[in-house]
């Protein structure tokens, strides 16, 4: 939904990359105004500001026809971000002076209104016990801090107090925007499992996790807080998202229980492509029976057997904390006829009573295609053309039933 976000910029040489976190705001919807201190006015322009916004760019306290502008524009705003957030605007504010246009509005704010911070300076700056205590004050008082990125500054130094990347300071914005009870708490898994056949061998699928990790990202850019977890080589998320890894089934069927039983999840979106089969030895004389940790000797061939795996989504909903978690289950069918495939996610929903089963077909499936569709308990069914499409459809669907 479209707000009013103030963005007050301080004297860092990192400005030019709050134009790009302005201007992508601008392009979800959201009105913007700027308030820039005389520091900022020596690294970007007021043209720039106001080009970006369509509005002028506040600098002074004591403006001519303006000299209420603080509370004015404190009231408009349903958001402050301060980017970039120089070591001298982050003490100010800690300290609440008020005699320059930033520091009025920050005392000015309500207690209610989200603050966001979003720091960039030296590395030596961002550790002193000043600003450390400024942060920390800044938080006590309800502020929120956008982590800052580590390595080579704009000063030749190297170490933490870079301004985070724009798409994590827009990411931020949109999260603490949306409201609470909007929030939804996901969990994403995806990715293939890779079954030990020995200490070094594995019997694996195809599976790249893309689905997964560009779901995974969607979700955190619309505010919910999503827990990925991915096998080990699978696509990380870009991105507001907490990752998790596992290997092989075993992994992920612990993993599972574990984080079902630590969090309040909302939803899962099951994604992973779990092997339908585990390796196990055929036992042999004088040979163990179990998958060994070490290496099977090259030359002698050992006869493999397969353990068929329980299907962990008939599981999911029974290991969650919540029963009515919404669940969403994926169904790959190989050139299959519409009418095959319908049977084969009619069985899933009566099996597995999954929320939504999203469908797709190998072939007709590329590199950038993923046309599938999104099939609801209640019979309804959503189509979908790219993962995009997808991840945005699920964030609808997922977001109205809760
Ligand atoms: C080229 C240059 C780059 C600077 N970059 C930063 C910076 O990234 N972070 C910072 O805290 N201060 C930086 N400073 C110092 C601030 O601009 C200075 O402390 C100023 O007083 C901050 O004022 P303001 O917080 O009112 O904008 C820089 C100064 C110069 C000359």
């Amino acid at each position: 939904m479209p707000a009013n976000l103030l963005v007050i910029l301080s004297g860092s040489i990192a400005a030019y990359k709050a134009c790009e976190v302005i201007s992508r705001l601008v392009q979800q919807g959201h009105r913007v105004r700027t308030v820039a201190t005389s520091s900022a006015l020596q690294f970007i322009g007021p043209a720039t500001l106001e080009g970006l916004t369509g509005a002028p760019v506040a600098t002074e306290l004591f403006a001519a026809g303006a000299a209420l502008d603080h509370i004015e524009l404190a009231r408009w705003a349903n958001l402050i971000l301060v980017c970039p957030a120089t070591a001298n605007t982050l003490n100010r504010a800690a300290t609440g002076l008020a005699d320059d246009l930033p520091g009025a509005l920050l005392l000015a704010r309500e207690a209610n209104q989200p603050l966001l911070f979003a720091p960039a300076m030296n590395p030596a700056m961002w550790a002193h016990p000043a600003t450390v205590a400024s942060v920390a004050r800044l938080r006590h008082w309800g502020a929120q801090f956008i982590p800052v990125g580590e390595g080579r500054t704009a000063c030749g130094e190297t170490g933490a107090g870079r301004l985070a990347e724009p798409d994590a300071i827009v990411a931020a914005v949109t999260a603490a925007l949306t409201p609470p009870g909007r929030r939804l708490r996901v969990l994403i898994t995806s990715g293939g499992t890779a079954e030990p056949i020995d200490g070094v061998r594995v019997l694996t699928n195809l599976s790249t996790g893309r689905t997964g990790a560009m779901i995974a990202e969607h979700l955190a850019k619309a505010g919910h807080e999503v827990v990925l977890a991915r096998a080990r080589h699978a696509t990380p998320a870009q991105g507001r998202v907490c990752e998790e890894t596992f290997s092989s089934f075993a992994d992920l069927d612990r993993l599972l229980t574990r984080l079902l039983a630590a969090n309040n999840f909302d939803a899962i979106i099951h994604a992973a492509a779990v092997s339908d089969f585990s390796v196990e030895l055929v036992p042999e004389a004088g040979a163990d029976a179990t998958v060994a940790p070490g290496k099977l000797d090259s030359h002698t061939a050992r006869l493999l057997r397969l353990r068929p795996n329980p299907k962990l989504i008939d599981t999911l909903r029974e290991r969650s904390r919540r029963r009515d978690i919404q669940i969403v289950a994926f169904k790959l069918t190989d050139h299959a006829t519409p009418a095959a495939a319908q049977a084969e996610v009619r069985e899933l929903l009566a099996r597995a009573a999954p929320d939504f089963v999203v469908h797709n077909d190998l072939a007709e499936q590329t590199d950038t295609n993923f046309p599938a569709t999104i099939h609801g308990r209640d019979g309804t069914s959503t189509a979908c053309a790219t993962r995009p499409d997808l991840a945005a459809a699920l964030e609808r669907l997922l977001s109205s039933q809760s």
